[in-house]
């Protein structure tokens, strides 16, 4: 365990780079939401632990937690550091469960270095798998999906699933889940290239380029026999179409609507949701954190189908606090491949 003068003699070269929220944004942020800050790297009380942060996540949920609305969680309050999932080693410690060389993934936000007490992160080990997919596969959105589709979505061996996102941080998972399951899989995600990447290298059985196929037509091609899950990930047009192509007892699983987070005006609702009446369907909202008591036997399953090559992972890693906006831009473009990190410091 380190005391305080050695921390202060081991850091004192170093400053904490912190992105500050400064106002809440309207439609899609722009850069001056956030201030970049230098300030002193903070010190550390009994039970606490400090870490030199590797990797932030970059996540769509980010979007919501700077609107000032109810919501899951409390909006970030203006004035506080970017809220964000992160990884990276602990350098100096006054925790008794924690030590100078652990690694572990929590909510750090968006710096260099935090202050942890062991509430809300977990100890990883790096040599098993690398850091980043502790905020990916093994982490947050991973959990998401391993939730999504097995325990809201109840899916069952042999069934029809379409997954929206299907390239990205959670949908990839979700369908690589589902074919693990023996089900057919079918990803809608926007470009040839995330349609190729579903097809050939995650084994999906069909995929659709939202972007320049017609949704109704695609998936009338693709689930000629309808969907039994509609894992949604996306909402507006896309959602309105899958709803027409439902089965009997169909489950939706409503994680998230990424094509209304910017929205100026409300939130586009669903169309054809008499689907649901006419096919005694389910439609069920989802949220990861409520199964954090579970994620640790979920991520020894999941660890285990990587170790068997049955999952892939993919992190997209850009690098410096500094590019934060230009990186969090893309999870609205699309112009990433997998999991989107920001690399804020050196290993
Ligand atoms: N409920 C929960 O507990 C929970 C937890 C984690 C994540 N989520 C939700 O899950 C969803 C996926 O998150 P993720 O981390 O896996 O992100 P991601 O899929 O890795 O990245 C976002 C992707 O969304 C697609 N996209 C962006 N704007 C779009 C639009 N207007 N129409 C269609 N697609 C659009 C882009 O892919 P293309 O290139 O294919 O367009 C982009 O790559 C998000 O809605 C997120 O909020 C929910």
């Amino acid at each position: 365990m380190i005391r305080g003068s050695t921390i202060t003699s081991i850091i004192s070269s170093h400053m904490n780079k912190q992105l500050i929220l400064v106002k809440r944004p309207e439609g899609m942020p722009e850069a001056d939401t956030w201030n970049l800050e230098t300030n002193e790297i903070p010190s550390i009380a009994d039970g606490q632990f400090l870490v030199k942060q590797h990797y932030i996540s970059l996540d769509p949920a980010m979007r919501g937690w700077m609107r000032d609305a109810k919501s899951y969680v409390p909006p970030i309050p203006i004035g506080d550091v970017m809220r964000a999932g992160s990884a990276g080693e602990v350098i100096a410690s006054k925790h008794p469960n924690y030590q100078v060389g652990d690694f572990v993934s929590g909510w750090g936000g968006v710096q260099q270095y935090a202050v942890f007490d062991g509430s809300n992160s977990f100890k990883v080990d790096p040599n098993l798998v690398p850091l980043p997919v502790y905020i990916g596969t093994l982490g947050m959105p991973g959990m998401t999906a391993y939730f999504g589709i097995l325990e809201v979505g109840a899916l069952k061996e042999g069934e029809v699933v379409l997954v929206s996102g299907g390239a990205g941080a959670v949908g990839s998972i979700v369908g690589q889940i589902a074919k693990i399951k023996g089900c057919r899989v079918v990803g809608i995600a926007g470009g040839p290239e995330k349609c190729r990447y579903m097809k050939e290298e995650l084994g999906f059985d069909g995929a659709i380029d939202y972007k320049s196929e017609n949704m109704y037509e695609a998936i009338a091609r693709e689930c000629p026999e309808g969907i039994d899950v509609f894992f949604d990930n996306v909402g507006g047009e896309i959602l309105d179409a899958a709803l027409a192509f439902i089965r009997l007892n169909a489950r939706i699983v409503i994680c998230g609507a990424i094509s209304q987070y910017n929205n100026r005006d409300d939130i586009r609702g669903p169309k054809n949701y008499l689907s649901l009446l006419v096919n005694r369907g389910t439609m069920k909202g989802m949220v990861v954190t409520d199964y954090v008591k579970d994620w640790a036997k979920a991520g020894q399953q999941m660890g285990m189908w990587m170790a068997q090559g049955k999952l892939k992972s993919r992190e997209d890693i850009y690098e410096g606090i500094e590019n934060f906006h230009d990186t969090f831009k893309r999870l609205f473009t699309g112009e990433k491949r997998g999991k989107l990190v920001l690399k804020v410091l050196e290993d």
